[in-house]
């Protein structure tokens, strides 16, 4: 059986993918925000899995304001790096699983999430900046990922985005989805996007490091109450944009935990936070499954 061994949690920046790929990771403001992944990197090469189930949200790139898909899961073999508006970004293809893919999405929606079926799209900075800071830059010779990828886009850029009750459930369901496909497959779960960030309006820049911080307490302590948190509280207390981070709550929902009985809570491997990245603050968690 397929299992979920770790999960792991980062921002998804588009300037640090810049900054990547432009060669100024050294640089006196991007260095901090590297250092605080170099044990990601490391730790990634000693455990990487089979497959990624990475949850992030396309920001109007593979969708538009014409079709607007709650929870969209990747079902293809191959997906290219979305051009948004620069060119796209000199990062490898994702390499899909479309066995796995295909059994996730009819577990999950006979489990009464109605996921959308992606068969074609392109994949914007939400999914790829995970990737390079994970698993770095690849070289030019070597032009893949260290492994397939699946991916599911999350609506939190048009308003109702889901709720962190439904993001949380969900990731129970996909969990028992992955522990019931038939092949000894090792599965990482990635929830992107956040921390605290506001893009527009009078309170653009708005950061806010205590409840930045609080999130991450509750993520890993307690994601059940985290998970009832309404959206306006992301809003008021940390930015429109923060509602990105509901997305961590599908990943943390995946991971077994003292409260589904027999279960114990995962460990923490890493935590990291910094302010500023672009006009966020950066947070990133790596779990595991005890
Ligand atoms: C920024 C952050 C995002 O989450 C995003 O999607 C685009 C830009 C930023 O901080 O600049
Ligand atoms: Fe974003």
């Amino acid at each position: 059986m397929a299992r979920i061994t770790a999960s792991v949690y980062t921002s998804h920046v588009p300037a640090i993918g810049a900054a990547l790929d432009h060669g100024k990771s050294g640089e006196p403001y991007w260095q901090p925000i590297f250092q605080g992944y170099e044990y990601s990197q490391q730790w990634f090469q000693e455990h990487r899995p089979d497959v990624i189930f990475l949850v992030y949200n396309d920001h109007a790139t593979a969708f538009s304001l014409d079709l607007i898909p709650t929870f969209a899961i990747g079902t293809a073999a191959q997906f290219q790096p979305a051009d948004e508006g620069w060119g796209p970004r000199p990062v490898p293809p994702v390499i899909g699983h479309p066995e796995l893919a295909s059994h996730i999405a009819h577990s999950v929606i006979v489990d009464d999430f109605d996921l959308t079926i992606v068969n074609r799209m392109d994949l914007d900075h939400g999914l790829t900046v995970p990737l390079s800071l994970l698993c770095g830059q690849p070289s030019p010779g070597d032009f893949s990922w260290p492994c397939p990828v699946i991916p599911l886009a999350v609506n939190v850029l048009h308003y109702p985005a889901p709720s962190g009750r439904r993001c949380f459930q969900l990731g129970k369901a996909i969990r028992k989805a992955i522990e019931s496909f038939d092949a000894p497959l090792n599965v990482q779960i990635w929830g992107t996007g956040g921390m605290s960030h506001q893009l527009q309006g009078a309170r653009a820049g708005l950061i806010n490091r205590d409840w930045d911080k609080r999130f991450l307490d509750l993520l890993i302590a307690d994601p059940e109450r985290l998970s009832h948190l309404p959206h306006i509280d992301y809003l008021r207390e940390a930015g429109s944009e923060s509602i990105e981070l509901v997305m961590w709550l599908i990943a943390r929902g995946a991971m077994a935990d003292v409260a589904d009985g027999g279960g114990s809570a995962p460990v923490v491997k890493h935590r990291f936070y910094h302010v500023p990245a672009s006009n966020t603050a950066v947070g990133h968690l790596i779990l595991e499954n005890s």
